[in-house]
């Protein structure tokens, strides 16, 4: 049984419609990849991933960036298992790297609200990095920040979105395309 046809025998929701397909995020990874790559030469960054959401996309940035690199991950929640922001951000595990004087490049998945991305800045800025620059695969409309995401793979509309690693109620990360959900 397909993802999708187990998550709706559990749920009764289905994902609606296809949003990205695997395709265009293969080939906007590829360019992203190689704009870092410009960008880092010679740098060894440190990337942070940020746990669960990231994971399948990290695997994919970083085979499409021809460097050397570290490679640390951060857990956060915001969620729980609901569609809204709880507006609080707790660490589960952090990093174990000294990242003082350090070239950072922090990876998510997406920002929804800019809160964890916000956080991060804050906390991440205070160790003193030699850089700090995000970036991310999805970029809603809605997101409130006051500082450069630098690296952006797709601006989407305020919808829910699954698959590629993001999940709903941890359920769905393993569909390869991104599609959007409705809104309970
Ligand atoms: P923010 O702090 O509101 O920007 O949300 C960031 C985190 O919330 C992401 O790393 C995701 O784990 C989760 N998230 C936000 N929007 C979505 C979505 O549409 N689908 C799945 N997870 C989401």
């Amino acid at each position: 049984m397909t993802a999708v046809s187990e998550y709706s025998k559990l749920t009764g929701n289905s994902p609606k419609q296809i949003l990205l397909e695997r395709k265009q995020i293969e080939a906007r990874i590829a360019e992203l990849g190689a704009e870092i790559t410009r960008d880092y030469q010679d740098k060894k960054p440190v990337l942070i991933g940020v746990l669960n959401g990231c994971f399948i996309f990290i695997a994919d940035l970083v085979r499409r960036m021809q460097l050397d690199m570290e490679i640390d991950f951060v857990k956060l929640s915001s969620y729980g298992n609901e569609q809204e922001s709880s507006g609080k951000i707790k660490i589960h595990k952090d990093i174990n790297t000294n990242i003082h004087g350090r070239h950072v490049l922090v990876v998510e998945d997406i920002v929804d609200t800019g809160l964890s991305v916000g956080f991060l800045h804050e906390k991440l800025s205070v160790l003193e990095p030699a850089s700090l620059k995000f970036v991310t695969l999805l970029k809603k409309d809605k997101a409130k920040i006051n500082f450069k995401i630098d690296y952006i793979g797709f601006e989407i509309p305020d919808r829910f979105v699954v698959g590629y690693g993001l999940d709903h109620g941890q359920l769905l990360r393993n569909l390869p395309d991104i599609y959007t959900m409705d809104r309970k």
